[in-house]
């Protein structure tokens, strides 16, 4: 169980997009990466590692052969996870209560959001003497309670409940007039009146906890999809120097659409790619055809409960391994050769897989993966571990898994996946 206290750790300290990318940047210059300004031309070396943010919320790091390569493997996963966002003036007040003003952010399970402590955490845009800089801000308490009804008032509560966000969800926070956005700057040391703009979230309290007979199961907020942040950043972190480039991506903005100038629809991903091509003076559009993509995003593990919902010979279960996620409308990218590359890969790391399908009168989920291969087109699989209660305030996995999906990982970036002709690839595994 090497990484699961990584794993957890990792989270609790990421409540949003920008605090997982702020993470990922200490392990990153912990291990001797340079960090890269977008917006100025790069000097990069052979050899070298080094990384780029966009927004503060997504983050490509990359490593260099010393030699020259021809192909990029990338393993890309989201930062964020479903939540509630405060509107731009966020104040209101409930029957004298100090409430917060509140919009969902992606399809989150809302009555999992009721009676559990939270807070508000993202980021604030500070007034300077000559513009603007970002504050990072947790108001690291328990802050605020969105009260469910008592079932006196709502005798059908078990029988399902139709919820509307711009009356039900709104969390309490005070006795009488409060301002929350004094509480942040109080949090982030500046002044309340420097405060121009932010970009702030409600989030779960709930610290990542171990379950179980023999604790094999993680009980947490937001797996989906730090848990593929986190283990993609372990394995790129500790895998071996290849002949390829080995790209780590961390998107933003996954569970909105992917549709933002940081997210896996934006040129993010292209733009890295032209630019370490041209250190080489490699062509980008033959490296991009040589390359390979893991889509990481967490997977639908067949619930205790209800294992109707799921097809017969294709679920997946907690603990059984990494999960290669299939769509015949391609939601997903896996197909048969990009399956063939990715388990190959695992069989010889001995790393069990678990093949996942929906049942064909189930509409599925979609990811990032189909997203970023219409700008970066090049063979893809989606993976994934498996977990329950997918976009509830808690989620649950298989401690097993963690190492499992790092192992894969790992011996993916240490793999030569060398794609020789259309349809024709050479794998050496190491
Ligand atoms: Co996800």
């Amino acid at each position: 169980m090497e990484h699961i206290q990584g794993l957890m750790q990792f989270i609790e300290a990421s409540p949003t997009a920008f605090h997982a990318v702020d993470n990922l940047k200490v392990m990153l210059d912990a291990e001797g990466f340079t960090a890269l300004n977008e917006g100025a031309p790069w000097r990069l070396a052979p050899g070298g590692k080094y990384y780029f943010t966009r927004n503060l919320s997504s983050v490509i790091a990359f490593r260099l052969p010393e030699g020259a390569p021809d192909h990029f493997q990338i393993i890309a996963s989201h930062a964020d996870s479903p939540c509630f966002r405060l509107k731009p003036n966020p104040g209101r007040t409930q029957q004298g209560f100090a409430a917060l003003n509140v919009e969902g952010y992606g399809g989150m399970l809302m009555q999992t959001w009721f009676d559990r402590p939270l807070t508000v955490a993202g980021r604030l845009i500070v007034r300077t003497e000559t513009g603007y800089r970002t504050a990072l801000v947790n108001i690291d308490r328990d802050l605020a309670v969105i009260p469910n009804m008592p079932i006196h008032f709502n005798r059908d509560a078990n029988d399902g409940v139709k919820l509307n966000p711009q009356v039900d969800m709104l969390p309490v926070y005070g006795c009488e007039d409060a301002d929350i956005l004094a509480l942040a700057a109080e949090r982030a040391g500046v002044a309340r009146e420097d405060i121009a703009g932010c970009d702030l979230f409600l989030v779960s309290r709930d610290a990542p906890r171990l379950w179980g007979a023999n604790d094999e199961f993680i009980l947490s907020p937001r797996l989906d999809d730090l848990e593929c942040a986190y283990t993609s950043a372990a394995a790129f972190l500790r895998a071996a120097p290849s002949r390829h480039v080995d790209v780590l991506c961390v998107f933003d903005n996954e569970e909105v659409g992917s549709g933002t100038k940081q997210g896996a629809d934006s040129s993010m991903l292209t733009d890295a790619i032209s630019r370490i091509a041209a250190v080489f003076g490699m062509p980008p559009e033959a490296a991009t055809a040589k390359s390979f993509l893991l889509s990481a995003d967490n997977a639908h593990g067949v619930h205790p409960n209800h294992p109707e919902k799921y097809d017969d010979e294709n679920r997946a279960k907690l603990n059984g391994g990494v999960v290669v996620k299939f769509n015949a409308a391609q939601k997903y990218t896996s197909d048969g050769v990009s399956q063939a590359v990715f388990e190959g890969i695992c069989a010889h790391a001995g790393v069990p897989v678990q093949r996942f399908a929906n049942r064909s009168d189930v509409r599925g989920g979609s990811t990032l993966g189909n997203i970023a291969v219409t700008h970066a087109s090049m063979n893809a699989v989606d993976i994934g571990l498996a977990q329950w209660a997918m976009h509830s305030a808690n989620e649950s996995a298989g401690v097993k898994d963690v190492d499992h999906m790092v192992r894969a990982m790992k011996a993916f970036y240490e793999a030569e996946i060398a794609v020789e002709e259309d349809g024709v690839i050479r794998v050496e595994a190491k």
